[in-house]
């Protein structure tokens, strides 16, 4: 059963970076509107950098959760380290690339909060996929492909639920 094995491995590998993403939603229950990390600067094109809902607060807690959620799977499977290593970092590359699906998006002169779809579900995972694989973490690329629309259906969900537990202003 490799592809099995491939799958929870992977499956293993991105669960932080899930939670990450989910947790300046939550977050900002307590940090409020946050610091945004454009700090309010405008591109060339004369539109934000990021936008205002692009914040160092939420940046700070995607990460926490991704190494939180590495620390209670190290704690699970016996390999602290490997696994608080592989949250760190997919909690940093879900962040950043986060970060660049809102610089895509105000280059496209999309205001924050508007829906782009696939943008919106696929870049914290593609940038936790790219940096787990630079800290030299290795997993089946032909099952990060197979995972992806599980993801972005995922994510579709639990922002509606976010959207109805009044966490969110937009249902995306
Ligand atoms: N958030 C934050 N800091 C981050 C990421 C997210 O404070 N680094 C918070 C913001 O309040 C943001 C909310 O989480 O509005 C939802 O995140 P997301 O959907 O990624 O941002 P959008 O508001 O949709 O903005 P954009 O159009 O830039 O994606
Ligand atoms: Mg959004």
């Amino acid at each position: 059963m490799a592809l099995a094995e491939d799958l929870i491995k992977l499956l293993l590998l991105v669960l932080p970076a899930l939670a990450a993403n989910g947790a300046p939603v939550v977050a900002r229950r307590i940090y409020g509107r946050g610091t945004p990390l454009d700090m309010g600067r405008k591109w060339i094109d004369g539109r934000r950098v990021l936008g205002e809902g692009k914040t160092l607060e939420g940046f700070v807690a995607g990460v926490l959760t991704g190494l939180l959620v590495g620390i209670i799977e190290g704690v699970l499977f016996s390999d602290l380290y490997w696994f608080a290593r592989a949250g760190l970092l997919a909690g940093i590359g879900a962040m950043i690339g986060d970060l660049i699906g809102s610089f895509i998006k105000r280059r496209l002169g999309m205001e924050r909060g508007d829906p782009a779809p696939l943008l919106d579900q696929l870049d914290f995972y593609i940038g936790a996929l790219v940096v787990l694989y630079i800290g030299g973490y290795r997993y089946n690329l032909v099952t990060a492909v197979v995972l992806a629309p599980l993801v972005v259906i995922l994510h579709i969900m639990t922002n509606r639920l976010a959207y109805k537990a009044s966490l969110k202003e937009v249902p995306h």
